[in-house]
């Protein structure tokens, strides 16, 4: 059986007061564990904390009680280790054409011109973009621009010599259904299933 490898336990989150206006704690006791590779929808009405949840992952926010982890160390701030695709469609970068926007995260890392290049073509096709490599982000639909935003994703996962991930694209499987996982969130809104929106 695969370790958990993100891991939430007793999480809460208390966003910080402004004017004096104290805020109401947004999660409590967040328990939960994912495998690496494993497939996790966070389902729950609007407002019960889904986004905190990502942000939490993701690093843009800290925990304000109990520990998050990925693969056994906490997560402290934003890393190469963890993608995110925002709701909105203005999180590209607009002074880039698409393909610079796919292959923004190969650049970070040194990866060459042509290598990210290629694996930024690769991405795009795969999201049904090809042809759209010179635009930028104001020439694109909202539709097309969440898809450069999955292509950047995906693109940015590709070790920095370009060569396919392996445990990601062999098909690595959870070892368990993530419906099994404990999960709470504060009532009276929200599901032990789980969606981000
Ligand atoms: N930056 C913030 N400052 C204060 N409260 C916030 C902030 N962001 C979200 N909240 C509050 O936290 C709660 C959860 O928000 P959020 O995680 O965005 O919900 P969801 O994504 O499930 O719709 C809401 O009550 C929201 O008003
Ligand atoms: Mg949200």
């Amino acid at each position: 059986m695969s370790a958990e490898f993100l891991v939430a336990c007793d999480v809460g989150y208390q966003y910080p007061t402004r004017r004096g206006i104290q805020s109401l704690p947004v999660l409590s006791r967040l328990n939960l564990g994912l495998v690496e590779g494993e497939f996790f929808c966070l389902l729950g009405p609007s407002g019960c904390g889904k986004t905190t949840v990502l942000n939490l992952m993701a690093g843009f926010l800290q925990p304000t009680a109990g520990v998050l982890t990925l693969a056994g160390r906490p997560i402290e701030r934003p890393g190469a280790d963890r993608t995110v695709v925002f709701q909105g469609d203005d999180s590209l970068f607009t002074w880039l054409r698409t393909i610079d926007n796919v292959a923004f995260g190969l650049r970070m890392r040194g990866v060459p011109k042509h290598k990210r290049h290629a694996v930024a073509r690769e991405y795009l096709h795969l999201v049904h973009l090809d042809g759209q490599e010179s635009k930028y982000p104001g020439e694109l639909s909202g539709g097309m621009k969440q898809r450069v935003q999955i292509a950047r994703v995906l693109a940015t996962r590709r070790p920095a010599d370009g060569s396919r991930m392996s445990s990601w694209r062999s098909g690595a499987r959870p070892a368990k259904p993530s419906c099994s996982l404990p999960m709470t969130l504060p009532k009276p809104c929200c599901s032990q299933t789980a969606s981000a929106s």
